[in-house]
């Protein structure tokens, strides 16, 4: 497909890991806004931020990302997983401009034998799950001119993540426990800014007519406890604090969220309408766990 770029992409939010990743890729056409001057609470600043910025396309990069702590916030990840986006969307269909919004592999229950597609049977596990979920209906609901983008397992150099919780972990523990079970596409947040603006991009040429949810997620599949090992191999070559992994079923480690044990997205849909392949995994790790050990070690 050829395209030319958008012009002004107005991400909504700066201080999140995508968020960050999307102001790097797209720097020189990507504005983040996000709190205080925009808040997903108050829809009357979403609608200023899009007048004021007059972007090409929006993409959502914020809302309630803790996945336990939202079990017991459920007002809270509601007005920001469900409400927010329903905003957003109506926004955008004023402006007439197409809509980005981010959701999750939280919305499936991770009983498939394989990877899910985008059409498979919704059932969410959390309470997070279901706001995303929920926020995804309300973004289809209020604009045809939309992509539902689920992403799963984001890691990189920016803000919270499990790697950089593992390596802060290891300097203080020898060993960390980390469940076996649950299996998922590790995905480095620049190389999902990267994907997400060439969507963008797609979505702005007049003819693109396939709007809908996509999976995009790194290439390769690994376990939680497996990554952890990754991460300390790594850490360890660079100077860095590692520790030993515990692996550990889920069934035998409680946590105030249900996750699913596969969270494995197929993304031959978007590959196929989009032509975006992301790299392995294990990529955006050796990039990722040098920066973050630096950075530690200046703490
Ligand atoms: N991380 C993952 O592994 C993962 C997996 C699957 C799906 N996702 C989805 O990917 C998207 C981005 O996730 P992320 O990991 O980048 O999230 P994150 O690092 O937790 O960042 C969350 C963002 O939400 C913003 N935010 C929070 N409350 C807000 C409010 N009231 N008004 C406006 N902005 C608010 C924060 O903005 P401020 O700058 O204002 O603080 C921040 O930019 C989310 O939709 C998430 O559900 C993430």
């Amino acid at each position: 497909m050829h395209v030319s770029p958008a012009q002004k992409v107005l991400v909504i939010g700066r201080t999140g890991q995508v968020a960050q990743a999307l102001a790097h890729a797209g720097a020189g056409r990507v504005v983040n806004v996000g709190r205080p001057e925009l808040d997903l609470r108050r829809p009357a600043s979403l609608t200023g931020a899009i007048d004021r910025h007059a972007p090409d396309v929006v993409i959502n990069a914020a809302g309630f990302t803790k996945v336990d702590q939202a079990e017991a916030e459920p007002v809270e990840a509601e007005s920001l997983n469900v409400d927010g986006p329903r905003a957003l969307a109506i926004a955008c269909r004023s402006a007439g401009i197409p809509f980005i919004h981010m959701s999750t592999d939280c919305v499936f229950d991770g009983t498939l034998a394989r990877p899910y597609r985008p059409d498979d049977l919704t059932r969410p596990l959390s309470v997070y799950g279901d706001s995303k979920l929920r926020g995804e209906l309300a973004v289809a609901d209020a604009l045809d001119r939309h992509l539902i983008v689920r992403v799963s397992w984001v890691f990189s150099q920016y803000a919270a993540n499990f790697v950089r919780t593992m390596l802060a972990l290891a300097r203080t523990r020898e060993q960390v426990t980390v469940v076996s079970d649950q299996i998922g596409f590790p995905t480095h947040a620049p190389a999902l800014a990267s994907g997400l603006l060439a969507m963008a991009d797609a979505i702005c040429s007049e003819h693109f007519s396939q709007w809908g949810i996509y999976h995009l997620a790194g290439n390769g599949e690994t376990d939680r406890a497996s990554l952890a090992r990754a991460v300390f191999d790594l850490s360890r070559r660079h100077g860095g604090s590692f520790a030993q992994v515990e692996g550990v079923l889920t069934a035998d480690y409680p946590t105030p969220a249900s996750r699913p044990l596969n969270a494995r997205l197929d993304m031959s849909f978007t590959q196929d309408v989009f032509g975006i392949k992301l790299p392995r995994w294990e990529d955006g790790l050796a990039e990722t766990v040098p920066l973050l050990v630096r950075e530690l070690a200046a703490n």
